[in-house]
């Protein structure tokens, strides 16, 4: 059963919150990790993925879960390297499904990355994981997009 979510506007005031009285770049992505990961039940990993001066990777940045493997990204590998490619969301519900996919934990069952956009250049990104089969809906893409889009100006 999908988790009833709470107020979209309410989550997005404390983001403009975290944006306006955080010291840097690195404690904002921190706590808007902590915010989405205590706000939403079906979160159980947040973090971002910061492109690399080489414009080829991703590089973890700051996150909220269980430690993962995954510290750096080659574009195109996994479904987070497929999204610096596309610069386009996926919402994968089902990560069994997928042939072209980094497991962080057997615990993961579903994912979300969304891009990062600055001037119309990919710079990082943001994935989700679930442990939960399926728990994604439009209120999901709603907000997140949202919040991808007011994380911009650190960029
Ligand atoms: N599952 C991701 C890797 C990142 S971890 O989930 C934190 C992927 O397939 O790219």
């Amino acid at each position: 059963m999908n988790q009833i979510h709470p107020n979209i506007t309410a989550i997005l005031s404390y983001v403009d919150q975290v944006i306006n009285t955080s010291k840097s770049r690195e404690v904002i992505l921190q706590n808007i990790s902590k915010l989405l990961n205590n706000e939403i039940s079906h979160y159980n990993w947040v973090g971002f993925y910061l492109v690399d001066d080489a414009g080829e990777n991703l590089l973890l940045g700051p996150y909220v879960g269980a430690s993962t493997d995954h510290i750096k990204i080659a574009f195109g590998k996994g479904l987070c390297g497929q999204v610096a490619i596309s610069e386009t969301s996926r919402i994968i519900q089902d990560v069994a499904l997928e042939d072209n996919y980094l497991s962080c934990s057997s615990n993961v069952r579903s994912e979300l990355v969304f891009p990062i956009m600055k001037n119309g250049k990919f710079v990082a990104e943001l994935d989700i994981d679930s442990h939960a089969l399926a728990p994604f809906t439009d209120q999901d893409t709603e907000l997140l997009e949202a919040v991808c889009h007011k994380l911009e100006i650190l960029f």
